[in-house]
């Protein structure tokens, strides 16, 4: 395999108080597309680190009554903590009050200045200090930061200009030749309407009116503004002007920035003309992520204890914290966190579709072969969909994560869970053993193991730490060989003859204590009467039944149609216009064979309103209608009994 590179990035962390896990996201996601990319042969640099400097932190710092220096050095250690705790694999962590970042700062500003690209003027307009931002009056909304929505106070300095302007057409030819330069698209179309096309303001690159920065080289009553500073350590990280440059003469151009979406005007705008200024390549990516929210909005440190990092990853261990934020919101949108959220995850992706397979697999294992890996027998007709399924994974996942799409990589995997756990149910090993056909469950056994291992490989990135708990359980912890990408390429690499190891549940069902709202374990098996509880258990997997917890995720209404129209090209799909208690959304319905568009409108029909989006022919489906079909071909529409306005939850 021919090695390639892959340089990514997370912004460089304020450490103006201690992060919330909305903070981690960034990094989590990172971390694991680094992960991945080693895992897939490539030679990874991975950065992330502090942004140390500015306004912000100076005032902060006054506040605590410390040094700036002082109060930054504890913060940075408890971050560095955190990234430990959570299992951040950078290969290094910059600093901007470092000496590297600090001299190659300056160099960089002195070569803008001597090759014309900085001048001298006096700044007056508005200034966002929580973002560290400039902004013209007419920028303003109602007064305060369009960000942020905070207030914003006046300055009038003199200061250091970038030419802006001189490269502004430059870069809005290289965004429109590049159409994967700022992802996702939503948040390029805004760079170049709000700021690239109304032309783009020259920016002010140096502040007189406090003191905690980089000195202008030339000038030290100025210093350097601090998003100049901050920007700069993706190159400077890389020994950028600096006498040993090999890293950047290795990673550099950027395969992924990593953001946010509040930050994504200083990296796609700012960031790329310094380098075209600098004679630098732009770097392949720009990815702003969305943000993490509570249910009552945004995330501040003040929300307490549900919210902070280290206490999750004390109550929940930090492999199931990663596996929420990369699996519940798609990589992009914006999503919510909340405990419940997680517990729902906890429980039913991890400790039943993964845990269970394990727990089953191993017990069966044990009582048919004692827990000796059997080599493969008698071959029946499931086997090869499983195989098929098993080897057309490593590329579905590779090409969501080219994408950085976590989520569907995750779901990917997960539908292959979902698959191993029906094989049992189909291949019924217990069926097998009771009929003595032996050389068929050795197959069946076989396969259930190898693809344990595949989903075992798959999860490293995400998960870095349930897979070695399972390879303990499997027997292959010593074996390397077996926790290789090339390995799980072609099924079948497990060898027999292993002794497995069963061993304790790998995630544990929890639920909040009515006490004080911690997790505890949900009670087991063995405190319920052991009859009630396999029989409540055998129903739930033969009959397919639902929680009322897994029921109450479906925000059901009743909704009426206000528009239909037939979709060309699709004889059986309509495009409607539905009204959800005042909310307008689209919707496709298969429903074109058995009614006109015009007998639609004003009907109230039950509805599925948080479905997640979907594209049928290109066109936008925000929901469901729900119909009944029979067999003879009939359809119709579940309408309420009488009316009711529409809006109203049905349940
Ligand atoms: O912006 N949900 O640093 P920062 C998701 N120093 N992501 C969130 C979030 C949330 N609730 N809250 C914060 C800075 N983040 C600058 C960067 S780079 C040259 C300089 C993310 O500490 C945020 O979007 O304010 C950003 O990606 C990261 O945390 C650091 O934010
Ligand atoms: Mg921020």
């Amino acid at each position: 395999m021919e090695r390639k590179k892959f340089y990514i990035t997370t912004p460089i962390y304020y450490p103006s108080d201690k992060l919330h896990i909305g903070h981690s996201y960034t990094t989590v996601a990172a971390d694991a597309m680094a992960r991945f990319k080693r895992l897939t042969g490539y030679d990874v640099y991975f950065l992330t680190g502090t942004d140390e400097h500015g306004q912000k932190i100076e005032r902060r710092a006054q506040a605590a009554g410390k040094s700036p220096q002082e109060f930054v050095d504890g913060i940075v250690e408890w971050i560095k903590k955190l990234w430990q705790a959570l299992d951040i694999s950078y290969d290094d962590f910059i600093r901007t009050t470092e000496d590297r970042h600090k001299a190659a700062v300056q160099k960089i500003f002195q070569r803008f200045y001597d090759q014309g690209d900085i001048y001298k003027s006096k700044y007056e307009g508005w200034y966002c200090t929580p973002c560290e931002a400039f902004w013209t009056e007419r920028q303003l909304v109602d007064g305060n930061c369009p960000d942020c929505s905070r207030p914003v106070e006046l300055v009038a300095e003199e200061s250091y200009f970038f030419r802006m302007s001189k490269y502004a057409n430059k870069l809005l030819e290289h965004i429109e030749q590049h159409p994967d330069f700022i992802q996702p698209a939503a948040r390029k179309n805004e760079m170049i309407n709000n700021f690239l096309k109304p032309g783009l303001e020259d920016l002010c690159v140096s502040r007189t009116t406090f003191n905690w920065g980089i000195p202008v080289p030339f000038d030290p009553d100025h210093v350097i503004y601090v998003w100049l500073d901050a920007l700069s350590n993706y190159i400077t990280a890389l020994g950028y002007a600096s006498e040993d440059d090999r890293l950047m003469q290795t990673f550099w151009p950027a395969d992924v920035h990593l953001i946010g979406k509040e930050i994504v005007r200083f990296h796609t705008i700012y960031w790329p003309i310094f380098l075209m200024a600098l004679g630098l390549e732009l770097p392949e990516k720009v990815f702003g992520h969305g943000w993490l929210l509570l249910d009552d909005g945004k995330m501040s440190k003040s929300k307490g204890n549900v919210i902070d990092p280290e206490e999750l990853i004390k109550r929940y261990g930090s492999d199931a914290i990663r596996y929420f934020l990369l699996r519940e919101i798609p990589f992009g949108a914006d999503g919510h966190f909340s405990e419940e959220a997680l517990l729902h995850r906890i429980n039913f992706d991890l400790a039943n579709d993964l845990g269970n397979l394990l727990n089953r697999t191993l017990a069966m294992l044990k009582k048919y072969f004692a827990g000796t890996v059997p080599a493969p027998g008698q071959s029946g007709s499931l086997d090869e969909e499983l195989r098929l399924a098993a080897e057309s994974l490593p590329g579905q996942i590779e090409a969501l994560m080219d994408q950085l799409q976590f989520s569907s990589a995750l779901a990917e995997l997960w539908r292959f869970i979902a698959r191993v756990n029906k094989y049992i149910d189909e291949a019924a090993p217990w069926s097998l053993a009771k009929t003595g056909q032996e050389s068929r469950l050795q197959s069946v056994m076989y396969n259930l193991l190898e693809s344990i291992r595949i989903i075992s490989v798959i999860l490293q990135p995400f998960m870095p730490r349930t897979p070695e708990r399972i390879w303990h359980q499997l027997g292959i912890s010593a074996d390397k060989h077996l926790q290789t990408w090339e390995s799980i390429l072609t099924f079948g690499k497990l060898p027999s003859g292993i002794q497995t190891a069963p061993g304790e549940v790998l995630f544990p069902r929890l639920e909040l204590s009515e006490k004080d709202g911690t997790p505890v374990r949900q009670a087991t098996k063995k405190d319920k009467p052991i009859s009630a509880a396999k029989e409540v258990q055998e129903k739930v997997e033969k009959q397919n039944l639902i929680s009322i917890d897994e029921f109450s995720r479906l925000d059901l209404r009743v909704a009426e149609i206000k528009e239909a129209e037939p979709i060309s090209g699709a004889d059986k799909l309509l495009k409607l216009k539905v009204d959800v208690g005042g909310e307008e959304k689209q919707v496709v319905a298969g429903i074109a064979k058995h009614f006109a568009p015009e007998e639609l409108p004003g009907k109230r029909v039950l509805f599925v309103a948080n479905l997640k989006p979907a594209k049928l022919r290109g066109v936008l489906s925000e929901g469901m209608l729900l119909a009944a079909s029979d067999d003879e071909g009939n359809l119709v529409l579940a309408t309420t009994e009488a009316p009711i306005k529409s809006g109203s939850r049905v349940k």
